[in-house]
């Protein structure tokens, strides 16, 4: 990759490693993913987040593993709970002890050609979750199947404060030191929603696809019900894990295909990510602006004024006119803006400009509807909505895009008078018109 390029997409980073800084994600590793060619990938990306000062708390699955040691005997399920007899049990701690292990070796590696060389990662793993029987359901005891009767929260949270990895088994402890064998995804979302984490991620070997097999990128629990009987058993209890832990406040779960190299780091890094998320209410992707979004405004507009795309416009005059503007925000981050001046039933849309790190996202990604054409989708709605019946553009170099979005050069005396009277000769800006509603 050349060094422009690195840079760039290094560069591209920024909002997302200030973002992502002193927050806490609960990362689940499904069992699968303990047996797969990606999974020390997955741990220098887990390293590199610590390092970006994400606290993490990683919960293991063990099905696999308990499957594959202990065979048909454990495998004893009722509605995809297993049955763990006092047998399985013991075992079960055992085999989650060797993962523990394994895992704190992945973390270890600090050998020169490896991306942890000089990295220290303190793997801390104990009893964080005390756990009670899940008793008799539907006449079938569960034995020592267990769930999250408590999360120690202050213990958790002084372990990540002190710069600690928390690693978590899917076993837990009665209050009488009994080990009970707990659903790793019900446990990840428990341990978020008790330490109030800003995130729930859970490493899978799926996303959420539609009949046409593309990616589905954002669901609200609601929605995500319908979606949960199209799934196995196993992947529903995954994706109602990520409900419950939304609908418990945690601000964000994200579903991500283990499967892809790289995949994590692809969907906390960049804009449209690459797995399926769940969030309470999906974020109007364009939305009226306000006070608080000046400085995201700037932070787009600037470079665009420094090369004479746009015209400049002063602080002041953006609060003044924060009224007139739309944003296009992703993350919380603005990427895009744009503003509609009424003339009568004539409406100027101006200083339209998506950030350069969100431009012309390539179609496959937005479905072809980038950042700057659902702006302008947004502003001709919102302008027959104000009872506008054309928008006019002036630009100096971009008449292309905006021939392309429907409008149609016209001369500057079919510009509203007052307009007229503004013009810039010296600018020379070309005119466009577009007829909407
Ligand atoms: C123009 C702009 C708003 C388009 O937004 P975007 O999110 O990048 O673009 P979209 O996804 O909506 O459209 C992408 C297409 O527009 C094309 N495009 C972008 N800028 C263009 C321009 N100045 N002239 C012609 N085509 C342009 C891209 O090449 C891409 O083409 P493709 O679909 O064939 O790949 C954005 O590129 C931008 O902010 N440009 C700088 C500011 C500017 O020129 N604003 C207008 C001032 S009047």
């Amino acid at each position: 990759m050349a060094a422009n390029e690195y840079a760039r997409w290094f560069r591209g980073s920024t909002p997302y490693i200030s973002a992502h800084r002193n927050k806490t994600f609960v990362i689940l590793l499904t069992s699968k993913v303990l047996k797969h060619v990606n999974l020390t990938n997955i741990i220098h990306d887990l390293a590199l987040l610590h390092v970006l000062g994400v606290k993490i708390v990683l919960v293991h699955g063990a099905r696999e593993q308990i499957d594959e040691r202990l065979g048909s005997n454990a495998k004893k399920f009722h509605n995809d709970r297993r049955i763990t007899d006092a047998d399985t049990i013991s075992s079960i701690a055992e085999i989650n002890g060797g993962i523990r292990t394994a895992l704190e070796a992945l973390f270890s590696t600090g050998l020169p050609n490896s991306p942890l060389h000089n990295v220290d990662i303190p793997v801390i793993s104990g009893n964080f979750v005390i756990a009670q029987p899940i008793g008799i359901v539907d006449g079938i005891d569960h034995l020592f199947t267990g769930e999250v009767r408590k999360v120690e929260k202050v213990r958790v949270r002084s372990t990540l404060d002190a710069g600690g990895l928390l690693l978590q088994s899917p076993v837990g402890f009665s209050n009488s030191g009994q080990a009970f064998n707990l659903s790793a995804e019900n446990l990840a979302a428990e341990i978020a929603i008790q330490i109030k984490a800003d995130k729930l991620i859970v490493l899978d070997d799926f996303i959420v696809t539609n009949k046409a097999n593309e990616r589905v990128s954002t669901f609200t629990p609601t929605t995500l019900e319908q979606v949960k009987l199209d799934h196995s058993i196993q992947r529903g209890h995954r994706l109602a894990a990520m409900s419950k832990a939304v609908r418990g406040g945690v601000a964000k779960s994200h579903l991500i295909n283990f499967e892809e190299d790289g995949a994590l780091l692809a969907e906390l890094f960049t804009a449209d990510g690459i797995g399926t998320q769940v969030l309470e209410r999906v974020p109007q992707p364009i939305r009226q602006a306000n006070a608080q979004d000046v400085a995201g405004i700037i932070e787009v507009i600037r470079p665009l004024e420094e090369r004479g795309i746009l015209v400049r416009r002063e602080r002041k005059r953006l609060e003044q006119e924060i009224e007139n503007f739309l944003v296009a925000e992703l993350d919380g981050i603005i990427v895009g803006c744009c503003a509609i001046y009424p003339y009568d039933n004539q409406g100027e849309l101006a200083c339209v400009a998506v950030h350069e790190n969100y431009r012309a996202q390539p179609a496959q990604t937005t479905g072809g509807n980038g950042v700057g054409k659902r702006l302008l989708v947004a502003a001709e709605a919102h302008a027959v909505q104000n009872g506008l019946s054309q928008l006019f553009v002036l630009t100096t170099q971009t008449q292309e895009w905006f021939k392309e979005q429907g409008f149609v050069p016209k001369s500057m005396e079919t510009l509203p008078e007052s307009k007229q009277n503004l013009y810039n000769w010296q600018r020379n800006s070309a005119v466009l018109i577009k007829s909407i509603g």
